[in-house]
């Protein structure tokens, strides 16, 4: 079995929406912050009994749709058969051009909009297909990331609750009216008035918050749930404010059961790498270029490299992306970070590929012993009587810090944040290093060696359980 897992659903019901990039737009490397540690979250929540429910709250709705429609009419006949979320961020740039020396344009995305909201068949076919080209992209990348969602419910999903709710508001006298929208006004803890919580604009529009505002009703009576986490962007504090802040005046206790959790950006040094020239920086763009630094230093340490193996191919790939993977995991996730893949890639850091190297390394140990006759299967069995001979302290050490995996998990999960799962990690090497260098494992007299191969083993273990925790493949050789 696996070390630390407890029965799956054992524990309550834990929503966790996560990722939840724009439809029509690119997904930013920054967009792996939230998105690497909802999965994390997600599948540690799992593997500790909870009953995890996660939910992509894509951004597939709102005025923009209208403006890439028009968009879609003046400059896609000039796209490929089938457009890419690139093609459909270029004409979205040429409309906003245009539109400057011709505002009328304005008015017709608008239109479009409103068509869209009262379920014009055209504007909605338009629309699904911009959600499909979107969506594939971004399955890719959860793919290329082992992501999976239980739900892609985007901002479209809980349309037809948006009136009922306001009228329901307004009955209660919730909601009230300013400059002809509806409103929640929304007080600070200390009673101090802050920007109010928009339900419906003066034109009848209903925005992104009233789709949260239903969201998280329909969240509740679904899976009345232990808890909710939102992983999203400390620049929206305020509007998770509002939204907790207005579900406890319509009287919903368990909004006490509702947390976001912030998460900050990217900090560049390389110029080439910054959005501030409005060039982004996808995070396919970001994986690609760590692949490409993989396999010049593999080529490096070894210039035999055979690049056109699928293995090699395959293990460069786990490098890089657990290298970017580790890298976000280890770095405090309400922060903003430098973003360096040079340190992220250094194998002797305190990085993924530091790891993953301390993974095979144990392996390798393991597959000696074999050959050595020491042991008959890599696979060494616990053996409750073997632990009597272990007593050096760098033993006792190791098997105090392997103890604590379980400890590490759950406050992992209680701070919503991986970097405590990550710093254990390293934790582990220094003491398995220690361990190692001090305490010959072949070659004692054979219950030493076999219990010292079982401490190898248990090693390999929590790394192992550990980095598929967070997403990090493990490569078969480095
Ligand atoms: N789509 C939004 C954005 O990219 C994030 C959505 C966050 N989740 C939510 N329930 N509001 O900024």
């Amino acid at each position: 079995g696996f070390y630390g897992k407890i029965k799956p659903k054992s524990k309550g019901t834990w929503v966790l929406e996560y990722s939840s990039p724009n439809v029509a737009k690119p997904f930013q490397i920054y967009h792996l912050r939230g998105t690497a540690l909802g999965a994390a979250l997600s599948r540690i929540g799992k593997f500790r009994g909870y009953n995890m429910i996660s939910i992509n709250h894509l951004g597939d709705w709102g005025t923009q749709y209208g403006k890439l429609s028009i968009a879609y009419k003046l400059y896609g006949s000039n796209l490929p058969k089938e457009p890419s979320i690139a093609d459909l961020v270029n004409i979205y740039v040429k409309f906003h051009k245009e539109a400057e020396n011709n505002p009328s344009l304005e008015d017709d995305a608008r239109e479009a909009f409103l068509k869209l909201e009262k379920g014009d068949p055209e504007m909605t076919d338009f629309w699904k297909k911009c959600v499909d080209i979107s969506l594939k992209e971004f399955k890719s990348i959860y793919k290329r990331l082992s992501i999976e969602f239980d739900h892609y419910w985007g901002e479209s999903h809980y349309q037809d609750l948006l009136l009922p709710l306001i009228e329901q508001l307004k009955e209660k006298a919730i909601a009230t009216q300013s400059e002809g929208a509806w409103i929640v006004p929304v007080n600070d803890k200390k009673g101090n008035e802050l920007a109010p919580l928009i339900l419906q604009k003066k034109d009848g529009a209903t925005i992104y918050a009233t789709r949260d505002l239903a969201a998280a009703i329909y969240r509740y009576e679904k899976f009345n749930f232990e808890r909710m986490t939102y992983i999203v962007g400390a620049e929206q504090k305020l509007h998770f404010y509002q939204i907790f802040y207005a579900l406890e005046k319509i009287g919903h206790p368990w909004v006490e059961k509702c947390e976001h959790v912030p998460t900050g950006l990217y900090r560049f040094k390389d110029e080439k790498m910054s959005t501030r020239k409005g060039n982004f920086v996808t995070l396919e763009n970001v994986l690609d270029q760590a692949k490409e630094k993989v396999q010049a230093i593999m080529q490096k340490k070894d210039d035999s490299f055979d690049l056109s193996d699928p293995v090699n191919q395959k293990d460069i790939e786990a490098i890089a992306v657990g290298a970017v993977l580790y890298f976000d995991a280890s770095s405090d996730p309400s922060k903003d970070v430098d973003f360096d893949l040079d340190r992220a890639l250094d194998f002797e850091g305190e990085t993924g590929p530091h790891l993953q190297y301390a993974h095979t390394r144990c392996l390798s140990i393991l597959r000696k012993a074999k050959d050595a006759k020491e042991i008959t299967s890599t696979t060494v069995k616990y053996n409750e009587e073997l632990v009597s001979y272990l007593t050096h302290p760098l033993e006792l050490e190791l098997v105090k810090t392997l103890g604590q995996f379980p400890h590490h998990l759950d406050r992992t999960l209680k701070y919503a944040k991986a970097s405590q799962l990550a710093h254990y990690l390293i934790d582990i090497t220094k003491s398995f290093n220690s361990f190692y260098r001090e305490c010959r494992v072949l070659g004692n007299e054979p219950k030493l060696t076999q219990a010292r191969l079982m401490l190898v083993e248990a090693t390999r273990k929590v790394l192992a359980e550990s980095l598929e925790l967070l997403g990090i493949s493990l490569p078969s050789k480095m």
